[in-house]
């Protein structure tokens, strides 16, 4: 099986890449080969298959058509502008998450439409949205038939591109699996540009002995996972069966809503009470604007009990699997 990552270069690309190269098979089928494609050609990964590396612009076709080559059976496309990013450069935003889309849209269709065809069936296609495409904000429990209604371009833009991917399955170009994704904590490395980056600052930082900036209350609601579980759902989704899913490709998988203080009390739980003391309260209303849209609760039914995607885990866990897949690594990124 081939199978092909588009931000394979990121954080949960590059995660996902090496559960592929240390597992060699996707279910019960051997991987062939792996294509990671991100701005920047990827550094390479050890694994059991042949793994290309190739750098290029998601908005460009003739660059994604090339990072999804005739047989590629499954195409994870990860590559996006993330929040904070897509909010301050409208235009970058629009070609990178829109554009983009529409490119890995139709790279996939020329694989079972046209000249390139090969008879194959239709490409999976995982596309990771967000949960930054709804609105709610604090007092939201959202069901899974809510109405997204983004208040941020991020969210629109995965929105739009939830649709474009789900009427692409309808028509059998591809076969979606669009999963909106909570925020994922611990983050490794730096700050990033998503106006969410606190949420993982917040836990990483300390852990790393140095102090960071809390930009909203304590009382704070996130809906957040784990890398691992967002990897177990990638897997899931990269394998499952679609036909449950009928028309609607979307889904809320089962995060968990947990406030700061409890995050803050995980953290102390795991790393004691000088790690919390790093934290500062910074009220940051810009921050809060962006995030404070982003309902804290969805019922996730249809993901737990119909489509079989894993419930996440607690909060001490995801703190101490930071500490076990990412402090060390982290550290030495950062010369700490
Ligand atoms: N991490 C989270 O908390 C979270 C939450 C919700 C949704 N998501 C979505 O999940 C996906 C993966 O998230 P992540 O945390 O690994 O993000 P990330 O920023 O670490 O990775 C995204 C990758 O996309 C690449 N990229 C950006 N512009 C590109 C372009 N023009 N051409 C090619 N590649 C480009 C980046 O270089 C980066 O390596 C993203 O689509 C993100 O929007 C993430």
């Amino acid at each position: 099986m081939q199978i092909t990552i588009l931000g394979g270069g990121g954080f949960l690309g590059r995660r996902l890449a090496h559960r592929l190269a240390k597992d060699g098979a996707l279910g019960d089928r051997a991987i062939t080969g792996l294509t990671l494609f991100d701005l920047q050609a990827p550094p390479p990964v050890e694994a059991p298959f042949p793994v290309r590396c190739l750098g290029g612009n998601i908005a460009d076709p003739a660059a994604v058509t090339a990072a999804i080559p005739a047989g590629t059976e499954v195409v994870v496309h990860l590559a996006a502008v993330v929040s904070a990013q897509a909010e301050a450069d409208f235009d970058l935003g629009l070609t990178v998450n829109v554009h983009g889309t529409l490119a890995v849209l139709q790279a996939c269709r020329a694989l079972t439409q046209g000249p390139r065809a090969s008879g194959a069936a239709p490409p999976r296609v995982v596309f990771t949205s967000s949960v930054a495409s709804f609105s709610g904000g604090q007092d939201a429990r959202l069901e899974d038939d809510a109405r997204q209604l983004p208040g941020n371009s991020y969210g629109a833009e995965k929105a739009i591109g939830e649709l474009l991917l789900q009427d692409a399955s309808r028509k059998g170009f591809l076969d979606a699996v669009n999963i909106r994704l909570p925020t994922v904590i611990i983050r490794p490395g730096r700050p990033n540009k998503a106006a969410s980056s606190f949420v993982s600052a917040i836990l990483r930082e300390p852990l790393l002995g140095l102090e960071t900036d809390l930009p909203v209350p304590e009382e704070f609601a996130v809906w957040i996972c784990s890398p691992r579980r967002a990897v177990e759902w990638f897997l899931h989704a990269m394998t499952m069966d679609t036909k449950p899913l009928g028309l609607d490709r979307g889904i809320n998988p089962p995060g968990r809503s947990a406030t700061v203080g409890k995050m803050l009390s995980a953290l102390e739980a795991v790393a004691g009470p000088e790690a919390r003391a790093k934290v500062r309260h910074a009220p940051d209303p810009a921050i809060e604007a962006i995030v404070g849209t982003w309902p804290a609760s969805f019922t996730a039914e249809r993901a737990r009990r119909l489509l079989g995607f894993s419930e996440q885990e607690s909060l001490e866990e995801i703190v101490q699997g930071f500490i076990e897949d990412d402090l060390a690594a982290t550290r030495a990124e950062r010369g700490l």
